[in-house]
């Protein structure tokens, strides 16, 4: 099932998800639906509060990035080869590395995309979609998307870490978003 994506303004993008077990009611079809929702609209990564759902949950697939970089391109993500994964309950454990600028956007708060700092690497622990418990550490572009991900669960979002002018400057299209005034090509949704 395609879900419709939450749109920037909604309260449960700001609300620190909860954990769930692994007798939470279908969760393999929702997970099965959160991959459906998350290719139909374009996207590397989708976290459960963007569906409306206030739980530890997000699948990302950095694959789709790598697979679509250039050779060269790619030897600046040494280590990274792109990853498809279930995280559920995740926890991060550690964060290294020097900071790294990239172009984000996220499906909540469509055609507006700023550089953000963060750290190269993470190393997490979570449960999968098997809900067998991981702990692992990546970097790169996996990274990058994971800990995107990540704030999602933790009710933040990317613009949170613009400088306030430039905030002030995306604040008129904010409003906009969180009216339901957007141009996309996937489903949205208002939430309270
Ligand atoms: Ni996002």
């Amino acid at each position: 099932m395609i879900y419709p994506i939450v749109a920037y303004g909604a309260s449960v993008l700001r609300k620190v998800a909860s954990p769930i077990q692994p007798d939470y009611p279908k969760l393999d079809e929702l997970i099965d639906s959160m991959w459906e929702t998350m290719y139909a609209s374009n996207g590397v990564g989708l976290a459960a509060p963007q569906v409306n759902l206030s739980i530890r949950l997000f699948v990302i697939d950095s694959v789709q990035i790598m697979e679509h970089l250039e050779e060269d391109e790619k030897h600046a993500y040494p280590g990274d080869e792109g990853m498809k994964e279930v995280f559920i309950n995740a926890e991060i454990l550690q964060l290294e590395g020097e900071e790294w600028p990239y172009n984000e956007g996220c499906l909540s708060i469509p055609k507006i995309r700023e550089d953000v700092y963060r750290p190269e690497k993470v190393t997490l622990r979570y449960f999968d979609a098997n809900f067998q418990e991981n702990t692992k550490t990546f970097t790169g572009i996996t990274a990058r998307v994971i800990l995107h991900e990540y704030d999602h669960i933790e009710g933040k979002l990317f613009i949170d870490y613009l400088k306030p002018l430039k905030k002030k400057l995306l604040q008129g299209k904010l409003n906009d978003i969180s009216k339901g005034k957007w141009k996309v090509d996937y489903k949205m949704m208002l939430a309270k």
